[in-house]
């Protein structure tokens, strides 16, 4: 079933905490859904629109003068098992870090070192989420979901995705057109961790043996000691990507700061981290009226209560202009800008 809502409020739909309101909002249930309110409303097709998964990776800097499609399909359903492996189909609206629980529950493995990403599973491939040395990509199948220029459903593979460093296929070519209603994931009936990030093996033996359970148990106490909780500060994670530069780029700014960290990925390019960028140049801690960098992680900006999106943008802007000009790296911003 849809519901349609006029001048409908976000704030509780945004971990930002931003007080806007758009103009409509439309939830959806099932994947029959949304061509149904497509072929009974002329008008939505003369509307922006925007596909809101938990708004966890969004500052609205204005109300939104659209439509704002939530996907709100629920589900965990194990589509096929063997020996080794099984496959999951998971509906987009499930809370991403529900299935990991209930993964680590089952003993399937390969999305542990995703424990605690707030957001639901439908951005999962949208963003292709990723922490510490995993990314979403290495699990996902098939990316099932309603293309709105036929409303049919379709289905792409892993391969089609086009997946990227935060992005994919739906994110850039397909922003706007194509709603996700599920994701079918494979995952592992045995182990392969990846305990490599700094730090993570340690915490791990503070719980005791590695397994499914203490990997999970780590991973969130370290996000919650790096992380603000949203349910305190207003906040969507990275606030800007790790830049990735040419090698030669990354060294000869070694060479000026010895300590900083370098992430060699391939065919002469280097991640740096943009973190320990924002960091150096002195913005950790640092307030802008009611938004502020947050004081455990400089790559997330927090709210500190009340803060207005254009405020939260201000302040993003300063620090990518800061690190332009004390490091010579351009930011990209994670987070998207959602406008009027
Ligand atoms: N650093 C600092 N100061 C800071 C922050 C970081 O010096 O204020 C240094 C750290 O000491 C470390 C390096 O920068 O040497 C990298 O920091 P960290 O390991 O905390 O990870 P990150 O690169 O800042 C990325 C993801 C996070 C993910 C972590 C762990 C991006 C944009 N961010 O952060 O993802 O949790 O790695 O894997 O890729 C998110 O996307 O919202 C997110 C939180």
């Amino acid at each position: 079933m849809y519901l349609l809502q006029k001048n409908f409020p976000l704030k509780e739909k945004n971990t930002f905490g931003i007080t806007v309101l758009a103009k409509d909002y439309l939830s959806v249930e099932s994947e029959t859904d949304l061509p149904d309110f497509f072929r009974k409303n002329n008008s939505a097709w003369h509307q922006k629109r925007l596909f809101l998964g938990a708004g966890s990776n969004l500052l609205f800097v204005s109300d939104y003068k659209g439509l704002v499609i939530q996907p709100l399909i629920m589900g965990i359903c194990l589509t096929s098992e063997n020996n080794y492996e099984v496959e999951v189909e998971v509906g987009a609206g499930v809370p991403w870090d529900l299935f990991v629980a209930h993964c680590v529950e089952k003993g399937w493995h390969g999305i542990e070192n995703l424990s605690l990403i707030p957001g639901n599973t439908g951005a999962v491939p949208v963003q292709n989420i990723g922490a510490y040395g995993v990314e979403a990509d290495s699990v996902i199948k098939l990316v099932k979901g309603i293309d709105l220029t036929t409303l049919e459903k379709t289905s792409f593979s892993r391969e089609a995705c086009k997946f990227e460093y935060r992005s994919s296929l739906f994110k850039v070519q397909l922003k706007e057109q194509f709603m996700v209603t599920s994701v079918v994931f494979r995952l592992s009936k045995s182990p392969d961790f990846k305990t490599g990030y700094e730090g993570l093996e340690h915490k791990i033996d503070q719980y005791g043996k590695i397994n499914l359970q203490n990997i999970r148990k780590a991973i969130i106490a370290i996000r919650q000691s790096k992380l603000p909780d949203p349910a305190v500060y207003g906040n969507a994670g990275s606030f800007f990507k790790n830049p990735v530069v040419p090698a030669s780029v990354a060294y000869s700014l070694k060479n000026s700061h010895p300590e900083l960290p370098v992430y060699p990925i391939g065919s002469g390019v280097v991640k740096l981290a943009a973190g320990w960028l924002i960091d150096k140049a002195g913005w950790k801690g640092k307030s802008f009226g009611k938004a502020a960098v947050h004081d455990k992680q400089a790559l997330v900006i927090i709210n500190k209560g009340g803060a207005s999106g254009t405020e939260i943008f201000r302040l993003s802007e300063l620090i990518a202009e800061d690190v332009l000009q004390k490091f010579n790296i351009h930011l990209e911003r994670e987070v998207q800008i959602i406008g009027a």
